[in-house]
């Protein structure tokens, strides 16, 4: 079975747990002798597709692939014209027959999808309009690196719901934390996701009130209020000021809690510069964990971190 990594939902808990443990192991090796031994994809190339922007994903896939021994391939969507000058399945088959993994960063989960179908190498998801697993995995490692293990912590989320969020909900349905979501009810988490969450088990609770959702959290998260390919960015701007994570809104978290955000932030929108340069702020151990989650999920994809 080719490997796949395309939505937390797919795995246990066990086998996210396993990823983020290669990935640990890995990082503690880096720039060490023991690092020649983590050459795990020595002879590979890999595509990493971008449809979007991206800074972090864009550097840590290659960074992390060179540094695993393999060799990184970015191809622009705009230069292959993805998904307009031939099908998503015949451009799966044909880079199947090039490259030993592709990356994609892609609006469309439906094509992320169809790519994985029809691809016979593994297809790693880099953010769609409805995910964003990598970003998740490096999200819990950050919070275990500074709070220990998140099963029974309180992570809550103010803002948009949008793909970071979605993959929070995959991650509270595996793992077992609280999580505390407070949205617009204009913008609230689709009824089916929440269903699914609840149906693992998930302890997830709802709210339009963010000072509910961040009550005695040990964690304090939110994204961007206008994401790649929203439109209407007026009135979400309008439903969301009161979203913002500042100093007020912070206090009312566990003291020792942290803010985390997947960046790029827009300062003065969804969070203050005093949050973010502050000393709760997680967010630049966020991006540098993108490098070391990542490489536990190349090293799954290819056969190793089995749970
Ligand atoms: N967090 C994240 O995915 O950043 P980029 O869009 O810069 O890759
Ligand atoms: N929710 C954001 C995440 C960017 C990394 C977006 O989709 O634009």
């Amino acid at each position: 079975m080719t490997r796949h990594f395309l939505d937390l939902s797919d795995f246990s808990g066990n086998e996210l747990r396993a990823i983020l443990r290669t990935g640990e192991e890995i990082k503690a090796r880096r720039r060490t002798p023991a690092a020649a031994g983590d050459r795990l994809l020595e002879g590979k190339v890999i595509a990493t597709i971008f449809e979007q922007p991206s800074l972090r994903t864009r550097v840590s896939f290659d960074v992390g692939i060179r540094e695993l021994g393999g060799s990184p391939m970015m191809v622009a969507g705009h230069e292959i014209e993805l998904g307009e000058r031939e099908t998503i399945a015949d451009t799966a088959r044909v880079l199947s027959r090039y490259v030993d993994a592709i990356m994609i960063r892609i609006l469309d989960h439906d094509s992320l999808v169809e790519m994985a179908k029809y691809a016979t190498v593994p297809v790693i998801n880099g953010l769609t309009k409805r995910q964003h697993p990598c970003q998740v995995m490096a999200d819990v490692m950050t919070f275990e690196q500074r709070k220990g293990a998140i099963e029974g912590k309180r992570i809550a989320w103010t803002g948009d719901t949008n793909n970071v969020l979605t993959s929070w909900v995959h991650a509270a349905g595996r793992l077992d934390f609280e999580l505390s979501v407070a949205t617009p009810e204009e913008l609230s988490p689709p009824p089916a996701l929440i269903a699914w969450a609840k149906k693992q088990g998930a302890r997830i609770k709802l709210t339009n009130r963010p000072e509910e959702a961040v009550e005695g959290a040990d964690c304090v998260i939110t994204d961007c209020w206008v994401s790649m390919g929203d439109d209407n960015e007026g009135t979400r701007h309008n439903l969301l000021r009161p979203y913002q994570v500042d100093d007020r809104l912070m206090e009312r978290a566990e003291k020792d809690a942290i803010f985390m955000h997947c960046l790029p932030a827009s300062r003065g929108e969804e969070v203050t510069d005093a949050i973010m340069d502050g000393p709760q702020s997680a967010v630049f151990d966020e991006a540098e964990n993108r490098l070391h989650a990542q490489k536990g999920i190349l090293a799954w994809c290819f056969g190793g971190a089995a749970a």
